[in-house]
């Protein structure tokens, strides 16, 4: 990626998804972060501990302030990362919820996952969630997934070398894709 910054670019939304104050899914995606902003892309990152976000389908759910916000953010994103933790062969719950409270934001966007789990045989975890934005927002799943396990981080919890490369990796093609999409979208047949 280039080191100047281009700023018509849109940004890359990271959205954390962990609740957990300990999270390794949050590492990530401050790794992912990191990296973005080193190579001088617009990023924003949003920890859905911050946001109190209503569960979807409650009365009012989609007119609430900070789903409207969030949706907006999403809206505007060139490129989605996801980072999540893998609770029972699934993303977690708070990722599902934010992304049926703003998937219309998600429509037609590259995105990528970045996963934390217990232990490696769930790693295809990230799948059925993968499907449903394709088949309801005609996503663009990048086919590289980023999964760990507490193995995968150093004694201090930060992200080790292989899966910190593993990120950027991520990082990279999300960004390709973003920029790719543009040109086609610039330049039509
Ligand atoms: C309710 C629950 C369900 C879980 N289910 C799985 C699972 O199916 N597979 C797995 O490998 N780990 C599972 N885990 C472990 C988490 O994925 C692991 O603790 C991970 O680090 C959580 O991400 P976080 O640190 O970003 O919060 C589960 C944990 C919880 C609390």
């Amino acid at each position: 990626m280039p080191t100047s910054e281009a700023p018509s670019q849109p940004a890359v939304v990271i959205l954390s998804c962990s609740l957990n104050p300990t999270s390794r899914s949050h590492k990530l995606a401050l790794a992912a972060q990191a990296f973005l902003r080193a190579s001088g892309q617009p990023v924003e990152l949003i920890d859905l501990a911050d946001h109190d976000l209503p569960m979807c389908g409650g009365v009012g759910s989609f007119d609430h302030p900070a789903v409207k916000t969030l949706t907006a953010t999403m809206q505007a994103a060139g490129a989605i990362l996801i980072s999540a933790p893998v609770y029972n062969y699934d993303l977690n719950a708070a990722a599902k919820n934010a992304m049926e409270l703003t998937g219309s934001g998600w429509t037609e966007k590259p995105v990528g996952f970045l996963c934390a789990a217990g232990g490696t045989m769930s790693y295809m975890s990230a799948i059925g969630f993968a499907n449903s934005l394709m088949f309801d927002f005609r996503c663009h799943i990048i086919p590289r997934f980023v999964y760990c396990i507490r193995d995968d981080f150093t004694d201090a919890g930060e992200p080790g070398p292989e899966i910190t490369a593993r990120v950027e990796a991520l990082v990279s093609s999300a960004v390709d894709l973003m920029r790719a999409l543009a040109w086609v979208r610039e330049n039509p047949r």
